[in-house]
């Protein structure tokens, strides 16, 4: 399916039946995360919610699998993803995060398993009325001006003709496009597609965003653009769903990340639980076995390695009491501050250095 019978499909199709799975063992036998699933909440046919969490949760899935004739794309895919969070789904090439994000968008049928978005089945059209979607591989409607093209989308969404004008000459300015807005899309670069596509994700005011390697083809101006963009959708509490390879951007932008391999999400953490390890590296004019010793009164893990000692503490605030300490014993202290521990380092114990996917 191309991108524009996908768009077509997805803001015009009735709401898409797939045969729920058997009630799936909490034992998973591909070793992925599974949470309990909750099957009168996931069933498609249920009309009765949980009162406890309806409206916090933004997407549930339970063993969501998509095989694409012998090749198994998403093998089972547990997830939970909270109202008003930034949630970045990591994993290498081919793990399954644009299939997945297909499945939950009703563009792709799931071969099994259960989903749901915004509290409704997958492919509920009141429920897509509110999500946003920029998708990895776009083709736009090229012959289209910028605005024409918001026009358009936001034609698909609904909106009135009032209500129109002002969001798309507010998401221009947004996206930094006002001045390239009557260019045709053909003549804009990578990364005007790239923000014009941004723009057009939130023409709806959306409660959910799905945004597929947004800063793909972005200069470094134009991904603090989108960074600064999801950030004012998190204030605004619209949840959003980052597909992205750029762990530093996401270490910055994301509350809550996934690893996920074969479609299979192998790990999950919080933003903040990662944070919550800080290396303190230090450099001092006279190290000593005694001193490596006493270093261990403010953290683990003492280590020296190319003149550099690093400990493991649970806050930053560790480091003036150790530089003070140090002062006191009569150490000169050249150099101390905290290296935290990166999502990319996380990514590579996660995956194993050598991991492919598919
Ligand atoms: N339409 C399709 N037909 C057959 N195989 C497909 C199709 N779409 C995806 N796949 C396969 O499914 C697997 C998952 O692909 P997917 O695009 O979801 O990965 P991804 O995690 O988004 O990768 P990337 O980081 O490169 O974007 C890959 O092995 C891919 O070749
Ligand atoms: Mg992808």
């Amino acid at each position: 399916m191309n991108y524009w019978t996908g768009q077509i499909l997805w803001l015009k199709n009735s709401r898409r039946n797939f045969t729920p799975c058997e009630k799936q063992s909490l034992l998973n036998k591909n070793g992925c995360v599974k949470n309990k699933p909750n099957t009168s909440r996931m069933s498609e046919s249920s009309v009765v919610r949980l009162p406890s969490s309806v409206g916090r949760v933004a997407i549930e899935t339970n063993s969501l699998r998509k095989e694409f004739g012998a090749h198994v794309a998403v093998a089972d895919l547990t997830l939970n993803v909270q109202r008003g969070e930034v949630f970045g789904f990591l994993g290498p090439n081919g793990a399954g995060k644009t299939t997945s994000v297909k499945m939950l968008l009703g563009l792709v049928t799931p071969t099994s398993g259960q989903a749901r978005v915004l509290d409704a089945p997958i492919g509920n059209v009141p429920a897509r009325a509110k999500i946003g979607f920029l998708p990895e591989h776009f083709r736009f409607q090229d012959w289209l001006s910028g605005r024409e093209f918001l026009d358009l989308h936001a034609r698909l969404y609904g909106i009135s003709n009032v209500k129109r004008q002002t969001s798309i000459e507010k998401l221009l300015a947004r996206v930094d496009l006002q001045d390239a807005a009557n260019r045709k899309l053909k003549e804009y670069s990578k990364g005007m597609l790239q923000r014009v596509g941004l723009a057009a994700a939130l023409l709806n005011e959306p409660d959910l965003v799905f945004l597929d390697e947004p800063t793909s083809g972005l200069d470094p101006l134009g991904r603090l653009l989108v960074r600064d963009v999801i950030q004012d959708l998190r204030a605004q509490g619209t949840c959003v769903f980052l597909n992205s390879h750029l762990l530093s951007e996401v270490e910055i932008t994301c509350d809550r990340v996934a690893f996920v391999k074969n479609g299979c999400v192998i790990r999950e953490t919080s933003i903040r639980e990662t944070s919550n390890v800080v290396q303190v590296e230090l450099v001092v004019k006279n190290s000593s076995p005694r001193l490596m010793r006493e270093l261990s009164r403010f953290g683990k893990n003492v280590q020296q390695a190319n003149g550099t000692i690093h400990l493991e503490t649970e806050s930053e605030a560790r480091i003036p009491e150790i530089n003070r300490w140090l002062v006191a014993q009569g150490i000169d202290v050249y150099k101390i501050g905290a290296a935290k521990l990166s999502l990319e380092k996380m990514f590579l114990d996660v995956m194993g250095k050598d991991a492919r996917a598919g």
